[in-house]
């Protein structure tokens, strides 16, 4: 399985999704401070990844920390927290994963732990988020594999892969999944400007697998679907409201209106810690606005003049009534999702 994010020793370590396709390189970080940068600036992105990775920093944070009382060290830990919730605003995954830790240490906490005993559940607690992430996306792929037809020509947007994930993805998990059940499936993967998680990661870690993979341009995808070249879209999300509205890459939302008008099914796939029952609907869910350059330059290269004004909203929403179904690790719901959702949570 593709490296993406794990605890050595006394750091963390992960594959540098920047420099792929071109480099395989991978950055240590010693400090929570590198891993928040490391988040922030991309090293590591994709919803569940990032929810493992501030665990991780939690736990290499508090692991560096040289409090001998718990007080000292409960004030520290809720820095870190607040350090690595100011990464990326809109994966729940991260939210989810911080909350997780903050529970874990507040039980030790409650039964008389040392500051050695909680360090070492820390990174335990890390370790098995990471763990269970992994297990998820191979329950998704199991559910949402069994949805796809021998044969079947999928869509997917950004990159939900191996690399947005502790490992084997969401969205490409589900492909993953229907071809271990014997199918042959071949992908289109959108190259999802500006960051290129589609042309970069996608087709990076689907050719490592031997999976018959083609990019398109973002702008393809409708003719494509109007030639009946595309069968099924399935992406990942970034947070899902409790009525069913999916937060995922810009671009997603486009897509799934597309797919609509062509008569093909649009999945979502997502383990149950992407699902974000206290916002009520999309119109909740924050939207990260990224660096411009991202938007002016291709490489080193700048493409737009100088003055243009830009704009880089990196998520969008998709309304639930775009979407045909939510593939999670516990099973496939369908709308109406407000019901479907708390059914699965509950
Ligand atoms: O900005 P990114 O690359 O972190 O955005 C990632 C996505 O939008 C993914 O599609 C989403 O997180 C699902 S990952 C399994």
């Amino acid at each position: 399985m593709l490296p993406t994010v794990a605890w050595q020793d006394d750091a963390v370590v992960m594959i540098d999704q920047r420099k792929l396709p071109t480099a395989e390189v991978y950055v240590t970080c010693r400090t929570a401070a590198e891993v928040a940068r490391a988040i922030k600036s991309m090293v590591i992105r994709g919803a569940p990844a990032i929810g493992v990775a501030a665990a991780m920093g939690l736990a290499l944070g508090m692991r560096r920390s040289k409090a001998t009382g718990t007080a000292k060290f409960a004030a520290e830990f809720q820095k870190t927290c607040e350090l690595l919730a100011a990464t990326r605003p809109t994966a729940v995954n991260l939210f989810w994963a911080i909350d997780r830790m903050k529970a874990r240490f507040g039980a030790m906490v409650q039964a008389g732990a040392s500051v050695g005993e909680i360090q070492r559940g820390l990174e335990a607690e890390a370790c098995a988020i990471h763990d269970e992430d992994v297990a998820a996306c191979r329950a998704i792929g199991e559910h949402g594999g069994a949805l796809l037809a021998d044969g079947a020509r999928v869509l997917t947007h950004c990159n939900a892969g191996a690399l947005a994930t502790a490992g084997y993805g969401t969205a490409l998990g589900v492909i993953r999944g229907a071809i271990g059940q014997g199918k042959r499936i071949a992908v289109y993967a959108d190259e999802t400007r500006p960051f290129l998680q589609g042309a970069r990661l996608t087709a990076w870690e689907l050719l490592h697998d031997g999976i018959d993979t083609t990019v398109i341009t973002d702008n393809m995808a409708a003719t494509l679907m109007a030639q009946h070249l595309i069968d099924v879209v399935v992406v990942g999300a970034d947070r899902i409201a409790a009525n069913g509205d999916v937060a995922n890459k810009v671009g997603t939302y486009g897509v799934a209106v597309l797919a609509r008008e062509h008569g093909i099914p649009f999945y979502v796939a997502a383990p149950t810690s992407t699902i974000d029952l206290g916002t009520p609907d999309g119109t909740g869910i924050p939207i990260e606005e990224r660096d411009p350059r991202e938007v002016t330059h291709v490489g080193p290269t700048r493409v737009t003049p100088e003055r243009a004004k830009i704009r880089n909203p990196a998520f969008d929403v998709t309304p639930n009534r775009y979407v045909t179904a939510i593939v999670t690790e516990r099973g496939v719901v369908r709308g109406p999702y407000g019901e479907s959702l708390r059914g699965l949570l509950a």
